[in-house]
């Protein structure tokens, strides 16, 4: 059976340099802040503003002796304008530090005001791997959802009105400082963003265990952000996995329920980790151009492929499809390697049903008429197209995409 070598038996984390979490830690954001100095910009959105949580966390800076300025406008799927107006009139050097509040958008919209206003220049300037000049504004990151793991990655990713498409900044220079990650702020989160975030953080964590391992140079470590899967990915991803199978369904039945919120935030946090230096594969390629289709959430996108992109790469990686049968708890040890794997992989399809994240692509409004769109620009991904365990070809997406909208899950292709 066939299995990922990660031959050089690498291990790589890039980090916020304090991670913080727990019930309540939301209240040492003004310590933390203020040790980056006394000005401070808060950056999230019109919902979040209003919350009297965001308005303790606001008076906790003050109370600091700091002055805040808010930017309370970020949008989903962070628009380029977006960092034009968090930025507009604002002079480089004078910010100390920028806490970004919110779900993925509003952390990545912090990242991005960060190198504006240490570097100057357009956000386009630093599109692409290792583009930031140097260390940016200190940032602040307090997660509300328990999904994107943005809270602890080096990676902000902007809709470029330009190209039209989504472009990321990708650079350690942009890591967070401290991330704050406190599961109270998701008890409140509805079913439909819980479910869809959730879906996020456990399509993360398997694209990250299955995720090719790349046996990189140092050269190819210093300069690429994605080294591939390797042993401390895979410690992070089976904590994950491991809580995701625990609490994932308690979520959805008992919203109120802060052990299984704080187990599902932990794993969207462990998640963020691996792909920090993994990045996400094939589910990641094809839904963003999928998403075009349905305007359908992230979440729910990439869930509902991945039933189909764990088939496909069975036959690339079936010992670690075992490995993650075993962390689900539903190895069984008379079976054969190919059977644990086939188990572990109805196992995710289970989980994703039991949020209610679709598992099919019909419902998201993708039909054959789409297909040569989706595979033509999904192979454009290319960073995260190497990162995928099988090929990834205009042909091959488009087989995927027809199991998806035939919800045919009956195949089992075998190397
Ligand atoms: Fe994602």
């Amino acid at each position: 059976m066939t299995t990922l070598e990660n031959t050089l038996g690498l291990g790589l984390v890039r980090q916020p340099k304090t991670v913080l979490f727990g019930p309540g830690q939301r209240r040492q954001l003004g310590r933390y802040a203020r040790g980056f100095g006394t000005r401070a910009l808060v950056v999230t959105d019109e919902r979040m503003a209003t919350t009297p949580e965001f308005k303790s966390m606001h008076d906790d800076l003050v109370t600091q002796g700091m002055s805040v300025s808010v930017f309370d406008q970020a949008l989903p799927d962070l628009p380029r304008q977006n960092v034009l107006d968090a930025t507009a009139g604002r002079a480089t050097g004078g910010i100390d530090v920028i806490v970004g509040i919110g779900g993925g958008s509003c952390m990545d919209l912090a990242k991005a005001v960060s190198v504006i206003l240490a570097h100057g220049g357009d956000v386009r300037d630093y599109f692409g791997e290792f583009a930031v000049p140097g260390p940016g504004v200190p940032i602040i990151t307090i997660p509300t959802t328990g999904g994107t793991g943005a809270e602890v990655t080096s990676l902000a990713i902007v809709y470029d009105d330009v190209s039209q498409m989504k472009m990321a900044i990708a650079d350690a220079h942009i890591a967070p400082a401290v991330a704050i990650i406190d599961p109270e702020l998701t008890l409140t989160c509805p079913p439909g963003l819980t479910a869809a975030t959730a879906a996020d953080a456990l399509s993360h964590l398997i694209e990250a265990y299955t995720a090719r391992p790349k046996n990189p140079t140092p050269d190819q470590v210093a300069t690429q952000i994605y080294v591939g899967k390797n042993r401390i990915t895979d410690m992070f991803c089976a904590q994950g996995l491991r809580l995701m199978n625990q609490s994932l369904g308690t979520v959805v039945r008992e919203p109120s329920n802060l052990a299984a919120r704080s187990d599902v935030m932990f794993a969207a946090y462990c998640a963020g980790m691996a792909i920090n230096t993994t990045g996400t594969a094939a589910a990641h390629a094809i839904q963003s151009p999928m998403a075009a289709i349905g305007h359908t959430p992230h979440g729910f996108g990439v869930g509902a492929l991945l039933p189909y992109v764990m088939r496909m790469n069975l036959p690339h990686c079936t010992a670690e499809f075992a490995e993650i049968a075993g962390l689900l708890g539903v190895a069984d040890p008379g079976a054969d390697q190919l059977d644990q794997a086939k188990a572990g992989i109805e196992r995710v399809d289970e989980l994703l049903e039991n949020v209610g994240s679709p598992t099919e692509l019909k419902s998201l409004g993708v039909a054959e008429e789409h297909f040569d769109q989706i595979a033509a620009l999904a192979v454009k991904a290319t960073r995260l197209v190497l990162n995928n365990p099988a090929p990834l070809t205009e042909a091959n997406i488009k087989t995927l995409l027809a199991r998806g909208v035939a919800n045919d899950r009956s195949w089992w292709p075998v190397a």
